[in-house]
């Protein structure tokens, strides 16, 4: 299916799933030949995320990755991205004002292919999602552990964990949706918390490290293919067992839709 002539997947077919209780896999991409692979095994979103700081540039952090590192990766991932939604985060500091947010977003769908932005969110964005949403872009707001913050955690543990920043993740989780996300993504959150946002909430929620409750998954690709520099988090799992790479992607799919993966 060519987007050419037809969208592919959209915000309506992943709301269909969510209502429909279809798993929703999604992974990342940096590049036109594994875009053009992951979309062929049947991947229902790609993202483009600022992970390609350390995963492409070997970086420390996501803090270094620019708008134009985003707007090249993205142009080159949408090149082959027939029916996979794509998503291209938001760079560290581009979203700081309205105006930026709304200048750095437009760009990156109309000069890279993006089909919606993420950017990592607090109560604090809510006012620039509205922004985007009612200028017509589609938002993923990014919650819980926020890498773009790492330097301010001092640190890449699990996030809200006690009973007051738990709930002011679902408080800001509600707010995101009020305010027009059209997806919400939660990286390393206690489990019980990532499936009370899941049932709070009515737009599609994906987890990285937040438990198998959420409507979908995601993970970097490097990581399901056991070629992360370092030790991979935690939550990882490597799917490439004595199989080619289109093998382990498929498998990863198939494990997300039938709640195989994550295994608790
Ligand atoms: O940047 C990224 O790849 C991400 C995913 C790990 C969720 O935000």
């Amino acid at each position: 299916m060519s987007k050419q002539n037809s969208l592919g997947i959209t915000i309506n077919t992943l709301r269909n799933m969510r209502t429909q209780g279809e798993k929703i896999a999604c992974l990342t991409a940096y590049d036109s030949s594994f875009a053009q692979l992951l979309d062929d095994a049947g991947i229902d979103v790609i993202l483009v995320g600022d992970s390609l700081g350390m995963v492409i540039q070997g970086g420390s952090s996501t803090v270094s990755v620019t708008m134009e590192d985003m707007l090249y990766h993205t142009h080159c991932v949408s090149s082959r991205c027939q029916n996979a939604l794509l998503i291209a985060d938001m760079p560290f500091m581009s979203y700081t004002t309205l105006e930026t947010a709304l200048h750095n977003a437009t760009r990156l769908m109309q000069e890279a292919g993006a089909q919606m932005v993420k950017l990592e969110a607090t109560q604090r964005q809510t006012e620039i999602v509205a922004e985007l949403s009612a200028c017509g872009i589609p938002v993923c707001a990014h919650l819980g552990l926020r890498p773009q913050y790492v330097h301010k955690l001092g640190s890449y543990q699990t996030q809200a964990k006690d009973q007051v920043s738990a709930e002011e993740l679902l408080a800001t989780s509600i707010a995101l949706e009020q305010a027009g996300a059209d997806l919400l993504l939660l990286e390393c959150v206690p489990a019980e918390l990532a499936s009370k946002v899941t049932d709070s909430v009515s737009l599609p929620v994906i987890g990285i490290g937040a438990g198998n409750h959420c409507n979908g998954q995601i993970l970097v690709l490097q990581d399901i293919l056991g070629i992360t520099a370092g030790a991979p988090p935690s939550f990882v799992k490597n799917f490439m067992q004595q199989c080619s790479i289109q093998d382990a992607v498929k498998k990863y799919i198939y494990e997300v839709k039938a709640g195989l993966f994550p295994d608790r």
